[in-house]
């Protein structure tokens, strides 16, 4: 089969293989990957396995891997080496190791060549191959190694899912063309492609069809949504359409990319009674010698004027972002920068990293790398700064009225339920089951740095 014959349609014999049988999925990284691993679960569901939260008791155990940062490839190869001994006591066990940290170059033969318990790697753009490998593998128990190295002409038809719960995740593209210094991304997703609205359309109907009362839309710059296409179609139309949908309630979407964010998007989004008031931005850092080192194709100035553009069109909305700090030749000047647009943009929250070479990528054959004590300095100080302003973003909201879609229960405070407010806080409360998939108000009553607690109004 060539790359671009390639579909989420599983072969005849495939089907039946994983009757009574189960599947353990391991998710690491992005939103991206958390799509992907579903996708796996219907695929082998297909086979007739049944998704299982006991790794123990699963005869297929897939790990989705990341390579973004080196700390996720640590995770994974730690796991790998632990899962030995789970192949140890079940030697018909398959053990699937699929997604980005496979896909760079040498890395799928590395892992198959140190770790002879893992029967198959499959890259990223293998996924929908994942059903004829393992029937390859059960019956002829040879290790298999398949990654291709290009993005497949057509896009993967993704396919109709059974979903449970009030969100979902939906990809309306692959791949990223932007090329940040740092980023290894574009080499392991490939080139964007984005699917078509029609597409997307279908899918979004079905999810609602099933209860689904939220989705965010998934892509690693939706704000170049269609740009692919033949179609004269972008991402605030595409949002547009999906408005339209009875039944849906809210929509999210992510990464934006600052560039390419357009006035008819932030227009779309002040005029939208479902696109909640959130914009996920990625700032990565404050100087512009900085900006530019990292191929972002803007600057600071631009970054604040966009921000504050947004604050004015769409009243009440949260900011959040994500910072790189110690990236090469980041002097102390251009650190400082970086803090003082923090505390200029008053981001809702971050999520801060340490700049970590990836190889392949041109930052990381820069010459002038931030030594690691500078960078754990530099990464102490951004977190303290931003965790005041995310505390005082907190305290602020108490005594506001939220309306809060009821998720399920609280992972961490059993007795309570959880759900998100539109700007994507969390807000624990006491409720009953039955509010489980509604939107509820709530008045917010106290905070911490990660959450909102309230007492949900009942009229
Ligand atoms: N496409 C998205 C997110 C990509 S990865 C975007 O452009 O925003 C998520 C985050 O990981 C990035 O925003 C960046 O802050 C961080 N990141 C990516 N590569 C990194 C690296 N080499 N070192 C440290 N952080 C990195
Ligand atoms: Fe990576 Fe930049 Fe693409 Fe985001 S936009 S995935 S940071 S290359
Ligand atoms: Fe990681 Fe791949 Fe996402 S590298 S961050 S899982 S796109």
């Amino acid at each position: 089969m060539t790359a671009s014959e390639q579909s989420f349609d599983i072969p005849e014999h495939c089907r039946g293989i994983g009757e009574g049988k189960f599947v353990f999925v391991y998710t690491f990284g992005c939103q991206m990957n958390e799509h992907d691993s579903e996708v796996v679960v219907l695929l082998l569901g297909k086979m007739g396995y049944t998704k299982t939260e006991d790794s123990t008791a699963a005869d297929v155990i897939v790990i989705n891997t990341c390579c973004v940062r080196e700390t996720a490839e640590n995770k994974i190869f730690g796991l790998l080496g632990r899962l030995r001994k789970l192949k140890n006591k079940n030697p018909n066990l398959i053990i699937a190791v699929g997604g980005c940290m496979v896909q760079q170059e040498g890395m799928g033969k590395r892992v198959k060549d140190r770790f002879h318990h893992v029967d198959i790697v499959y890259g990223t753009h293998n996924l929908s191959r994942l059903p004829e490998l393992i029937t390859e593998v059960s019956s002829s128990r040879k290790r298999v190694l398949e990654v291709w190295p290009n993005t497949p002409e057509q896009f993967d038809e993704i396919p109709e899912r059974k979903v449970s719960g009030v969100h979902a995740w939906v990809c309306i593209m692959h791949g990223c063309n932007n090329y940040c210094t740092y980023c290894i991304v574009p080499y392991v997703r490939g080139r964007e492609r984005s699917r078509l609205p029609l597409e997307i359309n279908d899918e979004v109907r079905n999810l609602v069809s099933q209860g689904i009362k939220e989705i965010t839309l998934l892509g690693q710059n939706v704000n170049s949504y269609g740009k692919d296409l033949e179609k004269n179609i972008d991402f605030a139309d595409l949002i547009m359409m999906l408005e339209e949908i009875k039944g849906l309630e809210r929509i999210r979407f992510m990464t934006s990319h600052p560039k390419d964010i357009s006035d008819k998007l932030i227009d779309s989004m002040s005029r939208s009674k479902k696109v909640c008031e959130h914009i996920h931005l990625p700032v990565q850092a404050g100087s512009n010698a900085v900006l530019k080192a990292m191929n972002r194709g803007y600057t600071r100035e631009k970054y604040i004027a966009l921000a504050e553009k947004i604050k004015s069109v769409i009243p009440g909305v949260s900011l959040t972002t994500d910072i790189i700090v110690g990236f090469p030749g980041e002097t102390e000047e251009d650190f400082k920068e970086t803090l003082e647009m923090v505390k200029r943009i008053n981001f809702d929250s971050a999520f801060m990293f340490i700049y970590n070479k990836r190889s392949g990528t041109p930052a990381a054959k820069m010459k002038n790398q931030v030594s690691n004590d500078i960078k754990s300095r530099r990464i102490q100080e951004l977190i303290q700064v931003q965790n005041d302003i995310t505390i005082k973003s907190n305290e602020s909201e108490v005594g506001k009225i939220f309306e809060v879609l009821v998720e399920g229960k609280s992972k961490t405070r059993k007795d309570r339920l959880s759900g998100h407010t539109r700007t994507n806080k969390i807000v624990v409360f006491y409720g009953s089951d039955e509010l489980i998939g509604m939107p509820v108000s709530v008045e917010i009553t106290s905070y911490s740095l990660t959450h909102l607690e309230g007492k949900a109004l009942y009229n």
